[in-house]
């Protein structure tokens, strides 16, 4: 059953949880998953439907289960993705068609996409393009780069439904199933004699720690909040729930306003509309989208403004609950609603048992950080939002750090009346949001316009008074004080400009606007053609759908805490240090363990075994000893019955702390103090001293890359269970190194490594993030069952993931270049410092792969570098795809570039001048022919009319003046392989069964890189048997032992061949039975096999590349081969916010021959958004004393559908051969997410051309993320130079300044 009715029963026994888990642990549907629990990500999107027993209407609406109370769905219907079709019975066609198009990788987020999309059909069966869009705006995705999953449902719409556009490279010829709505399922019938029979009375649901109380009346409502004042009305829950869940605030009794219905109703009139206080956003945009289709426009300014913000609110998830009042009554700084509504004139109807008063929604409203002048026995019934009148213009107007399901940064309600036929102004209202602890009003600025005419001489004093009246200090939390200091005038300007248009003043304004409607759709092309003679059985080369497309579209594919409970299961909680240098002096764990459900608290003295874990030959402890050295280091752990009563009491646990001095959280302060992780690595080549004093110019630049949280979708996740004898222990990991889980835990324990067997089934992203903290982390939890000796599992929560797992390397790159004045680069100096964080993990692989990697595409032949990494007091960083390339080639790409700033001349002029050319030899010695990085290059220019659109571009930039566009070529050259050669080899194991199905194990974990589906074609083409005859069940180490971590973008490199190999051992045992019989079958041969005692099972085993470096004669070969690729993007900057938008992406990579071409261009679309994010978008923010900020997609943001390029081409060389991998193949896993810099790039020319207009020219710096901050203050307008620059000596900033 996953369409499920809610009655009264099923919420008495979950007062205080949340759909999620009622569905997960009450109902046994696990297809919803967890990836935030906070209502930012979507994964957990289910529907909802309610009758309307007056209206007689059923509502379907999305909505975020992890938000969702429990007692809040008495009476509604909640579907899950479960319910709507399965791989046993029927797809549904929203399932089937996200599969077809390749749009699943890890499948994490594809059941809350899935559940999206199958809300909006069940209300609208043929979707707009926009409304697609628009509803995947609340689903994250971290594999797929979303453009397969928009092409997929594509399909959906009116316009195209008959053209299969998203499934030219697999099935075109394939009939999709149709939508046919009359085949869905229906509202319970149950659920509607419920409504209109149910004697409406008050609920109360009585929880261990809260109370909850519905009445049905507001007469009863005003009662209850006279009598219980401090307790809160919950509406929607989107503000309360995440105070619940995140900051552990108690109420112990909450009111819900949920089943008043005066608080829903909406009343027109002429002077305005009145909107009950309760209504939903949604419902607020559809009462608003009707108003303005039926009033005359001059009454529409306000409506109009409140609907461009309500389209920008949240994702549809939120907005289908969120409600006005909570909007209003939560009082956030950046709510988007509150400046529109206090710069509309609009009021709010409070009331209490005294009675009912009617406020205005102006600056006296809002009186603090979450405050209002609402008295603690009073509600908010309704709004009154007015009409507008003749002569007035009203606008909204927000910033954010991403487009779309993003708290503005600052935002603004704007509102001015002329004075009859003239441009004089009688009335002004200016809010702004983010600017302040509360919705903050300009009232001197206003007072600088009213009653003069509107015009730059008005406006300009009306900045000036603006910059004097909003303010922010230095150490202003949020940070970005400068940027939303500037925000407030150009938002301000804007409104300007808008005004002028609107009393059609002869003035000319700049453009503001350049319309992307009609781009074709976006190409993924490949020769897709198989060599000719290829049997059509043969599925290597083909566009083969993830094995698992389906199981993750139906919500069957099982996650690590999928696995059901098992008896006596508990869960494991870790305490976390708030200090980022002290001397632990004492750990008070009595409260804890008083505390209902507790099992067990333990720390590292507990630890029979290792009590540390040896990376790179450094040790760095499972559980502190004695000291802490980071904010987020495990200290002890807490076990107990159940995820609740595991937290509440971790966080009871008291650590008492001593601080010691020299807290280091730069790489500069390290470098100061000499703090590294040994060793260092150099290399040279040439003459370097020579060459700088050659060069006709010598320039030095540095760039600063921050860091990149992996954000996999699916936390940190894991089970441990004692089998109860011979000390063995079951694992079940979400892990890229089941083996290194597997020694570990053996090695915490202290028994052999035969005793303990780990488990992947798949994982939900992984990205690098899941190799050594995993393995920690493990430890940890297989103590907890060895202690208990129960089952344990331990699944972190986001912010607990983030705090405690690192991320990507942040790196300072300074460097000094030499070149010609024709731009040949004679000479480069480099330095690296990387910020390690407080362990070394794999840091020094990652300085010494940074080194490798430093050349790119250039043969530059008298360089010298050193990178070096820094032991700083911040979480210990990791590896993350690309692993240190992306983090050198930004700052080689970087300094080529400044080349060009220096000379005046195209970015890809330089680039091409100084490329390798011919076969020739590496910085260290390794000989390679870089004959098809020159054709990626070459072809990406053709394919992205480079020089054509360069023209364009420069136009472009001179007609307008607070619009610019740039366009950047970047190349890449990525070795693949370990240099470590050991780590290239695996192993695998094939089992074939009487009745021919095959089974086949290896070493790889399947992670959305769909290493499974190409493993299954090398084992079909092998054995020369269907595809549907091989299954690939799990990873394991019982089953293969030994495996190397899956990364490196080598996996199927090494297993396909271990695969390759055993299917070929089988196949050979079976050539006597085949000549035998050669008109038999598969089936009978395997029978006959049996009967004639052949075995059916081999191992396979590949040795590997004998790949080395020499870090003593600084050469070596440590990679197989190089992937190449080059990228072209174009993007558009929106100079006076920074925001901007890639308007076009054009990328050709050479893989080879491609073993399933979909599958590698979801890894190069994915790569590069992941890309796109890194360089342009995600930021971790740490506070002055080393705490992690951004610990949720609220905070810390990744590409969404809004920044996927406005057209993504992708095209694979063709004609290309490659002897070192599999079937002529070649790795891609991680080289394409370097190509995202093409944006940076891009972005960094687009600023240029800003900075032309302000007269300055030259290289100049821009950091990476290239955030719209640091690209609307490097543009220099005239209303960032009027910001007076921050006193940050004498104050604190908000944030540190990383690396
Ligand atoms: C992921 C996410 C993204 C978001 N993005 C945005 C965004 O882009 N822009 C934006 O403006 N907001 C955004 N929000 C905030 C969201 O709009 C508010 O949380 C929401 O409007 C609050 O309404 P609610 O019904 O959920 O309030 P609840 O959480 O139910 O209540 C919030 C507070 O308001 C009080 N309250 C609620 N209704 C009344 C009433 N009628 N009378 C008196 N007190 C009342 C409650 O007691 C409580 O103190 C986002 C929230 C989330 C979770
Ligand atoms: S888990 Fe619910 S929105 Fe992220
Ligand atoms: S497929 Fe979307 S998160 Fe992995």
């Amino acid at each position: 059953m996953s369409c499920f009715p809610v009655r009264l029963q099923e919420v008495r026994q979950a007062v205080s949880v949340c759909l999620r888990s009622l569905t997960v642990w009450a109902v046994r549907l696990t297809g919803s998953k967890y990836g935030c629990g906070g209502g930012g990500c979507g994964a957990c999107t289910v529907m909802l439907s309610r009758y309307d027993p007056q209206t007689k209407h059923i509502h379907h609406f999305s909505v975020n289960a992890c938000l969702m109370p429990v007692c809040q769905l008495h009476g509604a219907a909640v579907t899950t993705v479960e319910g709507i079709g399965s791989t046993k019975t029927r797809l549904h066609p929203v399932q089937e068609r996200i599969a077809k198009a390749h749009g699943s990788q890890c499948g994490f987020c594809t059941p809350g996409m899935v559940m999206s999309i199958y809300t909006l059909l069940r209300n609208k069966p043929q979707p707009t393009m926009e409304e697609i869009r628009e509803t995947l705006g609340g689903n994250l995705c971290r594999c797929t780069g979303y453009r397969p999953i928009i092409e997929g449902y594509r399909t959906f719409c009116e316009v195209i439904s008959s053209f299969i556009s998203g499934f030219h490279h697999t099935s075109g010829k394939e009939k999709l199933l149709p939508l046919d709505p009359t085949q869905e399922l229906i509202f319970p019938p149950e659920l509607i004699r419920m409504a209109e029979s149910e004697e409406r009375a008050t609920q109360t649901f009585r929880g261990e720690r809260m109370t909850w109380i519905s009445p049905i009346s507001l007469d009863e409502l005003l009662q209850l909040k006279s009598q219980h004042p401090q307790a809160p009305v919950v509406m929607g829950n989107t503000n309360l729930g995440l105070d619940i869940k995140f900051k552990g605030v108690i109420h112990p009794i909450i009111i819900s306003g949920f089943r008043v219905r005066e608080l829903f109703e909406v009343t027109e009139k002429p002077e305005g509309v009145c909107i009950g206080a309760g209504s939903s956003l949604s419902t607020v945009r559809s009462v608003l989208e009707k108003c303005v289709c039926s009033l005359p426009a001059e009454h529409t300014q306000t409506l109009a403004a409140l609907l461009e913000q309500l389209s920008h609110v949240a994702g549809e998830q939120i907005r289908n609950v969120a409600t006005l009042g909570g909007n209003i009554a939560s009082a956030y700084p950046n709510s988007d609603l509150n400046p529109v509504l206090a710069a509309g004139r609009c009021s709010v109807v409070l009331q209490s048992r005294e009675g009912k008063r009617e406020v205005p929604l102006d600056k006296d409203f809002f009186v603090g950080f979450g405050k209002t002048v609402l008295k603690p026995d009073e509600i908010v019934l309704s709004v009154f939002i007015p009409v507008s009148r003749k002569g007035e213009v009203v606008r909204a107007f927000r910033h954010a750090p991403r487009k779309e399901n993003a708290l503005a940064t600052v935002n603004a309600g704007l509102r001015v009346w002329f004075e009859e036929g003239s441009n004089v102004v009688k009335e002004m209202s200016v809010y702004y949001g983010g600017v302040g602890p509360c919705t903050v009003s300009a009232e001197r600025t206003v007072q600088q316009v009213i009653g003069r005419p509107w015009n730059e001489a008005t406006l300009s004093d009306a900045y000036r008074a603006l910059v004097d009246e909003v303010t922010l200090g230095a150490s202003a939390p949020g940070g970005k004080v400068m940027f939303r200091r500037s925000l407030t005038l150009s938002l301000l300007f804007r409104f300007y400009l808008h005004v002028l248009q609107h009393l059609k003043d002869t003035v000319r304004p700049p453009s503001t606007s350049t319309t992307h409607t009609n781009t074709p759709p976006p190409r993924q092309c490949y020769c897709s053609d198989v060599p000719s003679g290829q049997s059509e059985q043969d599925p290597v080369g083909r566009a083969v759908q993830h094995q698992a497309a389906l199981s993750h579209a139906t919500g069957e594919a099982v996650y690590c805490d999928d696995f059901p409970r098992t008896q006596g299961e508990l869960f494991l909680s870790v305490v976390t240090s708030a200090r980022a240098h002290a001397r632990i002096t004492h750990i008070d764990v009595s409260r804890a363990l008083s505390m209902p459900g507790v099992v067990d608290v333990f720390t590292a003295d507990d630890i029979p075994g290792k009590k540390f874990r040896s990376f790179t030959g450094i040790d760095e402890e499972i559980l502190a000893q004695g000291e802490v050295t980071c904010v987020g280091q495990m200290v002890c752990a807490v076990v107990a019955d159940t995820k609740p009563h595991a937290k509440l009491a971790s966080a009871a646990v008291k650590v008492h702390y001593e601080d010691l001095p020299d807290r280091i959280f730069t790489v500069e302060v390290a470098v100061e103090k000499r703090s590294f992780f040994l060793p260092q690595r150099e290399i040279q080549r040439g003459d370097v001293t020579k060459a700088f004093q050659e060069a006709d110019h010598v320039y030095e630049g540095e760039i600063r890359l921050g860091g990149q949280e992996h954000f996999y979708m699916e936390t940190q996740s894991m089970l441990v269970i004692p089998l109860g004898e011979e000390k063995e222990m079951k694992v079940y990991a979400s892990t890229q190194h089941p083996t290194m889980v597997q020694e570990a835990v053996a090695e915490t324990l202290g028994i052999p490594s035969s005793r303990v067997s780990c488990h992947v089934k798949r994982i939900g992203g992984a990205f690098g993030g899941k190799v050594t903290k995993t393995s920690i982390l493990a430890s940890i939890t297989a103590l907890a069952a060895w202690r208990s000796e129960r089952p344990v599992r331990c699944v972190l929560d986001r912010g607990e993931d983030m705090l405690i797992t690192g991320a990507r390397h942040p790196v300072l790159g300074k460097y000094k270049v030499g070149f010609m004045s024709d731009g040949r680069i004679t000479a480069a100096d480099v330095r690296y410092y990387a910020n390690a964080g407080h362990t070394p993990d794999e840091s020094v692989l990652v300085i010494e792969k940074i080194l490798l990697h430093m050349d790119n595409a250039y043969n530059i032949l008298n360089l010298c570098s050193q990178s070096a990494a820094c032991k700083t007091n911040l979480p210990s960083n990791t590896a993350f795809r690309g692993f240190g390339v992306p983090q050198t080639l930004m700052v080689i790409e970087n300094m080529v570039n400044d080349v060009a700033m220096v000379l005046g001349r195209p970015a890809e002029e330089i680039r091409e001048k100084n490329m390798y050319k011919e076969t020739s030899l590496t910085h260290y010695k390794m000989e390679f022919d870089p004959e098809n990085l020159l054709r990626c290059w070459e072809e990406c220019k053709e394919r992205s009319e480079l020089d054509r659109r360069r023209l364009d571009v420069a136009r472009f930039n001179q007609q307008n003046r607070w619009k610019k566009r740039g366009i950047a070529v970047i190349p890449i050259k990525y070795g693949i392989g370990f240099a470590e050669g050991f780590l290239n080899q695996a192993a695998a194991l094939v089992h074939i069964y009487k009745d021919g199905s095959v089974l086949v194990s290896h070493g790889g974990t399947e992670m959305g890189q769909g290493i499974h589906t190409k493993v299954q074609q090398v084992a079909s083409r092998e054995l020369d048997v269907p595809l549907s005859m091989i299954h690939i069940s799990e990873t394991s180490t019982s089953s293969v032992p030994n495996t190397c971590p899956s990364a490196a973008s080598f996996g199927t490199d090494a297993n396909g061949m271990a695969v390759k190999d055993a299917c070929q051992t089988l196949y050979k045992r079976l050539e006597p039975i085949r000549k035998q019989d050669p008109n038999g079958t598969w089936q009978s041969w395997v029978a006959k096999a049996f009967l004639e005692r052949i075995s059916l099972s081999a191992t396979g085993f590949y040795r590997g590349h004998d790949l080395y470096m020499d870090w003593v004669k600084q050469e070596g070969r440590p990679y197989a081969y190089f992937t190449y690729a080059a990228c072209c993007s174009e993007v558009e900057l929106d100079c006076l916010t920074g925001e901007y938008r890639t308007v076009r992406t054009d990328l050709v990579a050479d893989i080879g021959q491609s073993i399933n071409p979909s599958i590698d261009i979801g890894q190069i679309e994915g790569a590069f958004m992941q890309g796109l994010g890194l360089y342009t978008m995600e930021e971790l923010k740490f506070s002055p004393s080393g705490v992690l900020y951004t610990r949720g997609p609220g905070q810390y943001k990744i590409p969404a559908v809004c920044d996927v390029p406005l057209q993504f081409n992708v095209y694979l060389l063709s004609g290309s051969h490659n002897p070192h991998a599999i079937y002529s193949s070649k790795g891609i896993g991680e080289p394409t997410l370097f190509l995202g810099s093409s944006v940076f790039f891009a972005l960094k020319e687009a600023v240029a051309a800003a900075r032309s207009d302000a007269g300055l020219s030259g290289p100049f710096t821009l950091h990476s993320p290239a955030t719209p901050e640091r690209a609307c203050v490097a543009c220099s307008t005239c209303f960032t130079q009027m910001i007076p620059q921050a006193e940050t000596e004498t104050t604190q900033p908000w944030a540190l300044e990383l690396p």
